[in-house]
This record gives structure tokens, sequence and C-alpha cells, in this order.
């Protein structure tokens, strides 16, 4: 079977003035396979190039290096009109819904929108499928009719779900799609997201902050660390038994029920994120966690480690895996 998704050596660039330093690398080097109704949950902190990544599957910025697989076809450079045709299959969830959506238009015109532009249905076939997807989310058919400022966050994050259903794809790009939420209300969301996984066979590439929310729902999980994989494997693996210095330092990041301890951890956080300030980057020497990482040593600092697969699907990219992990049993 083909993969539903296939990135390789994926890099973008993000133009700057010169004099800043030039072009900023956002994506390094990204591979990303993803089989059909599989899940991949995508980590890392603020900046790391998660939301580039999901950009550049969209289409809605373009690589400046590799190459982008769907459903075997090259997408890498698809036109305009191919791009169309692919909404019917990709669509895309965000943070903020309330940010792409018309305060002005009603939730049966929100949904519709798409479906007029992309596939110029008919007024009936419309109207089913906008009252399918909000059944589909669990919204009541009464919801169409009004505005999106009527909802809750967690409503609206719903609406958003189902204006991505309505195009019937097999692929959704879920970018922070619950991280505004409370705790209780994203429970919710992320329940609803793996029951449409099962019902309408969807694969999502889930992408979060949050280790947790993105262990959640994920099959394998991705690490990414500066716009590069820095571990890779099955998402309990990733999750619970973290081997990259990093991972193991955004699962200490995740919030614990104990204030003492979150604190320990937080100010530990925040230490180490001042010290990554203070210590400029030097493209192309190294290891880019060296700065922050307890566990660096010389060739650390002056050789970049390659993503090597290791046991158990795991690939890590690390020269002190050995010691880590021998530490750690
Ligand atoms: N449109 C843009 N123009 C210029 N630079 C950008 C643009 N979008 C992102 N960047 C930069 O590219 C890098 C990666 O950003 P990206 O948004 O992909 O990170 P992220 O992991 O999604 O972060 P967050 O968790 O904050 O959403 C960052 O340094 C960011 O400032
Ligand atoms: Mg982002």
């Amino acid at each position: 079977m083909t993969d539903l998704v296939k990135v390789r050596d994926l890099s973008v660039t993000y133009p700057r003035p010169r004099r800043s330093g030039g072009p900023l690398h956002a994506v390094r080097g990204v591979d990303l396979t993803m089989r059909r109704g599989e899940t991949v949950g995508l980590v890392g902190e603020s900046g790391s190039g998660k939301s580039t990544i999901g950009s550049a599957l969209l289409g809605l910025v373009p690589a400046a290096d590799g190459t982008i697989t769907f459903d075997g076809a090259d997408i890498t450079r698809a036109s305009r009109a191919d791009r169309r045709l692919l909404a019917r299959r990709m669509q895309v969830v965000f943070q903020d819904p309330y940010g792409s959506m018309n305060p002005a238009h009603t939730v049966a015109d929100t949904l519709a929108e798409s479906l007029r532009y992309n596939l110029a249905l008919p007024a009936e076939e419309i109207q089913k499928r906008v009252l399918r997807a909000l059944d589909d989310v669990g919204l009541p058919p009464g919801a169409a009719r009004r505005y999106p400022a009527a909802f809750s966050g967690g409503q609206r994050q719903r609406i958003a779900i189902a204006r991505a259903l309505v195009m019937e794809p097999d692929f959704i790009v879920c970018d922070e799609a619950v991280s505004a939420l409370d705790l209780s209300v994203q429970a919710q969301v992320l329940n609803l997201l793996a029951r449409l996984k099962e019902t309408r066979g969807l694969s999502y590439l889930f992408i979060s902050h949050d280790l947790a929310v993105v262990r959640y729902l994920s099959d394998s999980i991705v690490v990414l660390y500066a716009g590069r994989v820095v571990e890779r494997g099955p998402a309990a693996r990733v999750a619970e038994s973290p081997a990259h210095p990093y991972t193991r330092a955004l699962l200490a990041a995740a919030p614990v029920p104990d204030p003492v301890v979150q604190l320990g951890r937080r100010t530990e956080r925040l230490r180490a994120v001042a010290a990554v300030a203070a210590t400029p980057a030097r493209p192309g020497t190294g290891c880019d966690f060296a700065a922050r990482c307890p566990f660096a040593q010389e060739i650390c600092r002056t050789t970049r480690p390659e993503l090597v697969d290791r046991e158990d699907g795991v690939a890590v990219a690390c020269h002190r895996y050995d010691q880590i992990t021998a530490q750690a049993a």
C-alpha cells in the first residue's frame, strides 16, 4: 500500500534582511511518513517549525528543498488548479478558528464556502453535507443558522472541524487545534477527533507543543528541535521513555499536578531557555541542542548528529544515545 503522506528531506526558508543573518531556515532536512489512517504527532517548542511543516504540506509555503508526496503523487510544486483538487482531500484545523471565520457569515455559510469554491456542488448536496458535518461534531442542526460569535471556544473548534469535514477529506492537519481550550473541553475535542478518525477513516498530522496532548491521539510521534527531527518513533515509546535529551526535557516540562514540582520544572526550563538565548547558534556546527543539553560533550559542539535508527522503531539524533540509555536502564 502506498503511504498517504511522504515528506523527504524537506527544507523551508523564510526571507529575512541580510543584516539579521539572511534567510531563516525554519525547517531543515525533515523526513516524515504517514500511512493511511495513521496519526502522526508533531511536537516541539514554539518556533521549532511545526506549523511550517503543516503549511508546506498544504502548499501555503514553498519548499526550498526536498519533496512532498501525497497518495503517490508529487505535490511539492502543485499548481493552483491542483491545489484546488487537493483541497478535497487535505484540510486544516487551526488553534484560533474565530480568526479564520467571517463573523458576518452564518455557520452554514462558513461551512459551505469551500464546498462552493472548490467543488461547485448543487445547493441540496451542500445543505446535506453541512448538516451531516454538524451532526458529526455534535452540534444541533439549528447551529447552521447562527453566527460564530454565538458559540463558546469549544463549540467554535467543533465548527472548524465541521468545516474541514464537509470536504470529506482523508487527511487533516490539526495545528494546535485544542491548545486554547480548557482542559475538560480539550479532552472532549480530542475524543471527538479520535472518534472521527475511526468513523471517517481520517489521518491526522497532529501538531502541538504539548507532548501529552500529542500522545493521546498519535500512533507515532516526531520531535522537532530548531527545524530538525531529533527523535521519531511509536507514540508510547517516545512519550513515555524518550531517548533524546530534548524530548526528555519536553516530558519534564509537561504540567504536573504538584505546584511545587511544577514550579521547579518551570524554573529549570526558563533557565535552559535563557541559556540558549545567551548562546547564539552557529549554523553548520554541532548539535543544535548542545548548548542546552546536560549530556553534551565536545563532539556534540563540533559534529552534527545524524538521525539514526535504534531499537523498537525509534530514530534518535544524539551522539550520547548509548550512554544516556545505559544510564536510564
Ligand atoms: N511567515 C513567516 N515569515 C517569516 N518567518 C516565519 C514565518 N512563519 C514562521 N516563521 C519563523 O519560522 C520559525 C518556525 O516557525 P513555526 O511557526 O513553524 O514554528 P512552530 O513550531 O509552529 O511554533 P509555535 O509553537 O509558536 O506555533 C520561527 O522562527 C518563526 O519565527
Ligand atoms: Mg505553530
